[in-house]
């Protein structure tokens, strides 16, 4: 694996638009086409998600929705993040994403969701998979890192599952609605994964 793999002329790393995960299930790069179909799915799990996401507050019409993917599609554009909505046969079930591309330092950092009713059906750990291949074999990136709050069981098991090494706990690491919430660090690098 190539320590400098650069993907532009100006050597910057940037995601590929569109991943295949398996015949049924891509990820395709968030787009003002997805608005609609995007915010109906935050609405029918606003509950859910607002257990463990923080910026449910911040999405409540269709024009805060449409301000999420304008600043999605800025950070790609300064080639800061890559935000995808996963597919399923077509329809969105969720979102996964490089919340921020450390071009310096060839490092990342995942963030995902997925709509209640494909929970637990191995989606995200798939997803996640695919884009840790994309990440190190593609781009040359080489620290791949994934927080996760101590007491959010299911994304914890992703980073596990993924064979990530837990690398400490993160003081308060977030704020959700009015209580500092601390988080597991978890990363994986280039060679570790190609050696699993
Ligand atoms: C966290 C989340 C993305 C996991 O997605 P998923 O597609 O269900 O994940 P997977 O199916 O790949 O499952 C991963 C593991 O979590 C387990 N799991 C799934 N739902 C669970 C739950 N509610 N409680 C405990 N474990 C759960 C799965 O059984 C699997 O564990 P296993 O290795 O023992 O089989 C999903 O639950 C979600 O979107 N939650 C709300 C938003 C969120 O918390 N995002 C992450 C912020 S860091």
């Amino acid at each position: 694996m190539s320590p400098s793999k650069p993907q532009r002329s100006n050597g910057l790393i940037r995601p590929v638009p569109s991943l295949k995960v398996t015949s049924a299930l891509s990820l395709s790069l968030i787009s003002f086409s997805d608005a609609e179909e995007l915010f109906a799915l935050v609405e029918i799990n606003r509950i859910y998600l607002r257990k463990t996401l923080p910026w449910l507050d911040t999405v409540k019409t269709l024009n805060d929705q449409i301000s999420y993917i304008s600043n999605c599609l800025s950070e790609y554009d300064r080639y800061t993040g890559a935000m995808y909505a996963i597919r399923q046969d077509g329809r969105i079930i969720g979102i996964i994403g490089l919340n921020w591309i450390d071009q310096q330092n060839r490092g990342c950092g995942i963030g995902y969701w997925i709509s209640e009713e494909y929970m637990g059906g191995g989606v995200i750990t798939q997803s996640c998979s695919r884009m840790i291949d994309h990440c190190f074999s593609d781009l040359g990136l080489h620290r791949f890192v994934l927080e996760a709050a101590v007491d959010n069981t299911a994304s914890c098991k992703v980073a596990e599952r993924l064979g990530m090494r837990l690398e400490g706990v993160i003081k308060d690491r977030e704020l959700l609605y009015g209580s500092y919430v601390d988080a597991n660090l978890y990363s994986i690098t280039g060679p570790e994964w190609v050696q699993k």
